[in-house]
């Protein structure tokens, strides 16, 4: 028999004893006082919580998934886990939770979608959340009685790993990055900006990885290996009254991992993210010089709430040293939302582009929210 110690515990021994740890623990309800918010980066804390005390209408998430990576059958099974300290006043999609009864502030939200397309979400009401940040990466601990679900990370944002634990869905998904993390206009560093958007922020630990997925889910196995991801977004203010519409994916391209951003505010502002890296090393981290339109059906510009999903996005992004780099992101998936007059959904997907002349494919996982009305 072979022995493998726990992931947790390889990356976190080594690096523990020199770097900066805080910790906090997150109440199941709002706090009626002002939160403090962080929007700009220091040398440590990349991915800490970013609002604190959370309060009715202040929000912060922490976001991975996992793709599976193409098949001969072309299957795509995948897996979204959030963990978000947040209400439905603060981040409005969690409306329909709260009307389920799920109305916790510290609620984790486990999407898995099989490889025949087919859905389904399990919700940790947790009574609270743990998170002890240590040097640029964090851990929360999100327990609901014996249920309990839990992110792990590496300090150096090398790896993270989440942990699932419940009579209905069991297991992990580890992610091992092959991408540099980055803020929204570029590279990790101290002093950065960290809004996307005005009232918007956004930090991407894990901007693409290896995902290994191994979970048991109401008896039956979901085991595959593929593309990962890892972010968070948080906000001082209520979500959609700063959203007007927003396209957000990332994905592989043959050895390049890609981000992309394209947002309207509620004023119709329009900013921007783009992020190229290949290797281990970033060739584009910028607020600029990226467009993200749908194309097929139901391709209206900007996306209102009567819209349906499109079929898929062009996405082009202006390299520093000039040219265009091209490719499409085509839905294949809806894997959370997309119902008629439903204000988001995500996809999992396929990316096909051209570098230097040779036709590259990935896979991907994508979103909109279509929150205008005219
Ligand atoms: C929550 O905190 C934010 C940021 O300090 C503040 O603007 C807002 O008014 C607070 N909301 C509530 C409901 O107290
Ligand atoms: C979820 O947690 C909240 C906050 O602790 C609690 O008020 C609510 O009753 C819980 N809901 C369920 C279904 O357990
Ligand atoms: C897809 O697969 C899952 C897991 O095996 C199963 O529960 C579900 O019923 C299947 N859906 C369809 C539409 O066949
Ligand atoms: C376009 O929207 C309609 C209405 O919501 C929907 O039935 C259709 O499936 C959508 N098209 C695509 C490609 O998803």
């Amino acid at each position: 028999m072979k022995f493998t110690p726990p992931l947790a515990l390889t990356f976190l021994i080594p690096t523990i004893l020199a770097a900066k740890t805080t910790t906090v623990v997150v109440s199941s309800t709002p706090v009626p006082e002002l939160s403090d918010v962080i929007w700009t980066s220091e040398n440590t804390g990349f991915d800490a919580p970013k609002v604190s005390p959370i309060n009715a209408t202040t929000w912060d998430w922490w976001y991975f998934d996992a793709t599976q990576s193409p098949t001969e059958n072309d299957e795509q099974a995948s897996v979204v886990v959030t963990f978000y300290t947040a209400t439905a006043s603060g981040f409005d999609l969690l409306a329909g939770y709260a009307a389920e009864g799920f109305t916790s502030l510290t609620l984790v939200e486990a999407r898995v979608t099989w490889a025949n397309g087919s859905s389904e979400a399990y919700i940790f009401n947790a009574t609270e959340a743990v998170i002890t940040a240590v040097d640029n990466g964090a851990s929360g601990d999100f327990d609901e009685g014996a249920d309990k679900a839990s992110f792990t990370g590496a300090p150096d944002l090398s790896a993270y790993r989440v942990g699932l634990q419940s009579l209905l869905i069991s297991g992990s998904v580890t992610i091992h990055s092959v991408a540099p993390a980055h803020y929204p206009c570029g590279p990790a560093e101290a002093s950065k900006a960290l809004e996307i958007a005005p009232h918007i922020g956004w930090a991407n630990a894990i901007p693409g990885g290896n995902a290994d997925v191994q979970l048991t889910v109401r008896g039956h196995p979901l085991e595959f290996t593929g593309v990962g991801y890892h972010d968070k977004n948080w906000g001082d203010q209520n979500f959609a009254s700063n959203v007007g519409s927003w396209y957000w994916g990332h994905g592989r391209l043959g050895d390049y991992t890609v981000v992309w951003f394209d947002f309207l505010s509620a004023q119709r502002e329009n900013y921007v993210s783009a992020y190229l890296s290949r290797d281990n090393e970033v060739i584009v981290s910028q607020c600029s010089g990226i467009s993200v339109r749908p194309y097929g059906e139901n391709d209206t510009y900007p996306p209102l709430i009567s819209t349906g999903p499109p079929t898929g996005f062009d996405v082009k992004i202006s390299l520093p040293e000039g040219g265009i780099f091209a490719f499409s992101a085509a839905t294949k998936h809806i894997i959370a939302g997309g119902e008629e007059g439903f204000p988001y959904t995500r996809w999992s997907g396929t990316l096909r582009g051209d570098i230097e002349g040779e036709e590259v494919i990935g896979q991907a996982v994508l979103e909109q929210f279509n929150i205008f009305t005219e």
